[in-house]
């Protein structure tokens, strides 16, 4: 099997860095995986990719594994994409989809990014790895590694969805609860490095992860026919998903599969809890601040500084989207609806994105014939605590009222 990876570069300066060796930062800030599009789009054919497995290895020629059987999967299925009849109109909308990244191993989009990532640690035969995380990626982590034989060490707030903290112990990380947010983590896993003599696999810290999330816009753009749509709305922390997406968008576009020159407008999706990369958009900065007091209950955007600030908002402004923050006080309103108009189990990251939704239909910024993705990226079961509610109770099976049952209430 061919790769045509030819170097790493830094996203700040464009400096280039040999990849046939572990990375990490430029600089302090991350690095692009460059290839020879060129040569790729010759070795294969857009036509191929059908007669393939339906998963992410398929786009294996803008991967950057360079043997097929070094790739540790468990199972990475392409995602559905879910038409919404009922949610669309619901904003005066006819052509809704959800990319549903909940059906991935570990139950979220960290999969495709852990995946890749651990795919090529297990390559430059790393034998130990750490992760800081808001919960999925931690998740995600522990599986692949526990898959690839390579020891894991996970760092989450003390405060994050249980279901997390209990998948990554599960899968054999040694699993740690910090004081603080992912960033506190992040320090400990910088700490630690020497002394540990781990790979630091933070978001954007090695250039893999994105490698992985990239397959998301490979695999939306080949499920609308190398149409992209118009907008698309994604919950945005550290951000790789979003940068990852308009990387493959790039990329498509360099070797001439897209089937119009149309982008889509990138609009990157946060909580008024926690949305360091609002602010900065909003204020026409490149570089974030970071963001004080940072709280939501959608544990993934909980991220109040992300190495990754500035290609994140380098893609949202290229594309002519927008950043913005919706209520925290209505995301479990938001997942409700979801679930209720869809049977869609969404996750209070993507149940923002509902809230973005409401509020650029209701603007007028997205159009009623407009084709608008939004990312599901996690399943709602990994948030028992976003969940929580009180049910109606039977006291007695013998005595039981049938009219309290019809108005779903206590009898
Ligand atoms: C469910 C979910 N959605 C969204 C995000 C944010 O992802 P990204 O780092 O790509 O911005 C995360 C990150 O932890 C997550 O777990």
């Amino acid at each position: 099997m061919n790769c045509f990876v030819t170097h790493l570069e830094s996203a700040l300066d464009a400096t280039r860095l040999p990849a046939d060796r572990p990375q990490t930062l430029h600089k302090d800030r991350p690095l692009w995986v460059r290839y020879d599009l060129e040569s790729a789009g010759q070795a294969l054919a857009r036509s191929e990719l059908a007669r393939r497995p339906a998963s992410m290895w398929r786009y294996r020629e803008l991967l950057p594994y360079a043997q097929s059987d070094a790739v540790v999967s468990l199972g990475e299925t392409m995602t559905p994409l879910v038409a919404c009849p009922r949610l669309g109109p619901h904003f005066g909308l006819s052509d809704l989809w959800v990319k549903d990244e909940s059906r991935l191993p570990t139950g979220s989009f960290k999969s495709r990014g852990l995946a890749m990532a651990v795919t090529m640690a297990r390559q430059f035969g790393i034998q130990r790895v750490a992760i800081p995380t808001a919960g999925n990626a931690g998740g995600a982590m522990a599986a692949y590694a526990a898959r690839a034989g390579i020891e894991a060490f996970v760092f989450m707030p003390d405060d994050t969805p249980t279901i997390n903290q209990y998948e990554c112990q599960l899968a054999g990380a040694k699993t740690f609860l910090v004081p603080g947010l992912i960033t506190d983590c992040g320090k400990i896993v910088r700490q630690g490095q020497q002394r540990m003599g781990w790979f630091d696999m933070s978001t954007l810290k090695e250039p893999y992860r994105i490698e992985g999330k990239k397959t998301m816009g490979l695999e939306l753009a080949e499920q609308f026919d190398w149409h992209l749509p118009d907008v698309i709305l994604y919950p945005t922390g550290g951000g790789t998903g979003l940068i990852g997406m308009w990387k493959a968008f790039a990329e498509l576009e360099q070797m001439g599969w897209l089937a119009d020159a149309k982008r889509p407008r990138m609009v990157a999706v946060q909580s008024d809890g926690c949305a360091p990369i609002v602010r900065a958009f909003e204020r026409g900065e490149r570089f974030a601040e970071p963001f004080l007091g940072a709280a939501t209950v959608a544990s993934g955007i909980r991220v109040p500084a992300a190495v990754g600030d500035f290609m994140i908002l380098d893609a949202v402004r290229a594309s002519g989207g927008r950043a913005l923050a919706v209520s925290e006080s209505r995301i479990r309103e938001w997942m409700e609806l979801g679930a209720r108009s869809e049977g869609l189990a969404i996750c209070p990251e993507t149940a923002a994105c509902i809230g973005a939704l409401e509020q650029l239909t209701r603007e007028g910024w997205i159009k009623p014939a407009e084709r608008v993705v939004i990312f599901n990226t996690g399943a709602a079961q990994k948030y028992p605590e976003a969940m929580a509610c009180e049910l109606p109770r039977i006291a007695d099976p013998a005595k039981i009222d049938w009219d309290r049952i019809a108005a779903g209430v206590s009898t």
